[in-house]
């Protein structure tokens, strides 16, 4: 299916990982595809292998957070292609895990200008064009936005703050006939679309948490953007939609059963996990270290 041909796309962050599969899927269905990055070599290697595979492509220095890259790369783009149909704000970086405490302002300030601000940004100077003809604006957040681990701050808020953006804009920016859209994607394995390659180290029960079955592919987040790009989905602006496998539907009670669950994959073995579980159930109400010490040296005794 071809359904942006003679359409252009400038995909941030495109270089590598989930936007080099965006910018793959966009330009192998017709579109001129833009990648906005600060990874020069990745960015000079990706383009060529687009080219190669008879994509029209255009790779250009830009950070995100710079208003000035950024107005100048919106410049280049359109007096390239002449138009820019779709905006793709992927370009993203995580946050140093560090204890709230930890965390400096520069951290802060850096994770929210590449991944909030650069999607303002890049949306501010892409309109300047956009509203010419219409168009489509993509941004990536995160499941992030709604659940957290510890000490993520910078990464949550940033994609929080991206997902009400989304609808700011969209309600904003429809007299120009400009759909506004986040997608926030669960945990995306990138290794295939690292430069080089990277191997994979997925564990079963990585891929077997998720009710789908399996973590995500750069692949799924870009069937997703193509699909949202089209004009098949005219009627869909100002929502976030999340692509996770069904994570963030599954309730979890840490209980015995989940933890056979588990066992029972990472062993690959049901009589090992029956074991845990059923010592486990034993000790579940035992407050005496030492009753509980007694219980488990017999389970593994048994193994
Ligand atoms: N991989 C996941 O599990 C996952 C999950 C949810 C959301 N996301 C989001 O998807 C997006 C892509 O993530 P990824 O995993 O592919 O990351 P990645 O690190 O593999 O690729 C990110 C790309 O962005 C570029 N980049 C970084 N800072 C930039 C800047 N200031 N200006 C321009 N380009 C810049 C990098 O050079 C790189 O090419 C990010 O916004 C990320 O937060 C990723």
């Amino acid at each position: 299916m071809r359904r942006f041909e003679n359409r252009v796309c400038v995909v941030t962050g495109g270089a590598r990982g989930i936007g080099a599969a965006i910018a793959y899927r966009l330009g192998l269905e017709g579109c001129k595809v833009a990648i906005l990055d600060i990874d020069d070599s990745a960015g000079s290697i990706r383009i060529e292998e687009l080219r190669a595979r008879g994509i029209e492509a255009t790779y250009i220095h830009a950070d995100v957070a710079s208003e000035n890259d950024v107005s100048k790369a919106m410049d280049t783009v359109f007096s390239r292609y002449n138009a820019i149909n779709v905006l793709v704000n992927n370009a993203g970086i995580g946050s140093s895990g560090k204890s709230i405490e930890e965390q400096t302002i520069d951290e802060w300030r850096r994770v929210i200008d590449v991944n909030l601000t650069g999607a303002w940004l890049c949306t501010k100077h892409a309109v300047r064009y956009m509203k010419k003809s219409g168009g489509v604006i993509i941004n990536i957040a995160s499941t992030r936005a709604f659940q957290s681990e510890p000490n993520t701050e910078p990464y949550s808020a940033s994609k929080g703050g991206l997902v009400a953006l989304t609808h700011a804009l969209a309600i904003s920016l429809a007299k120009y006939g400009i759909r506004v859209l986040s997608i926030s994607p669960g945990w995306v394995d990138t290794s295939n679309w690292q430069i080089p390659p990277r191997e994979s180290v997925l564990t079963p029960l990585d891929n077997l948490w998720h009710p789908a079955g399996r973590v995500g592919k750069p692949e799924d987040i870009a069937a997703l953007v193509a699909f949202l790009a089209s004009d098949e989905a005219s009627w869909i602006t100002g929502v976030n939609i999340i692509i996770d496998g069904g994570v963030t539907a599954k309730m979890v009670y840490m209980d015995e059963n989940v933890i056979e669950w588990a066992l029972s994959i990472l062993f690959q073995d049901t009589t090992i996990a029956k074991l845990f579980r059923d010592a486990i159930e034993k000790v579940k109400r035992y407050s005496d270290r030492e009753r509980v010490k007694r219980v488990l040296e017999e389970m593994l005794n048994k193994l």
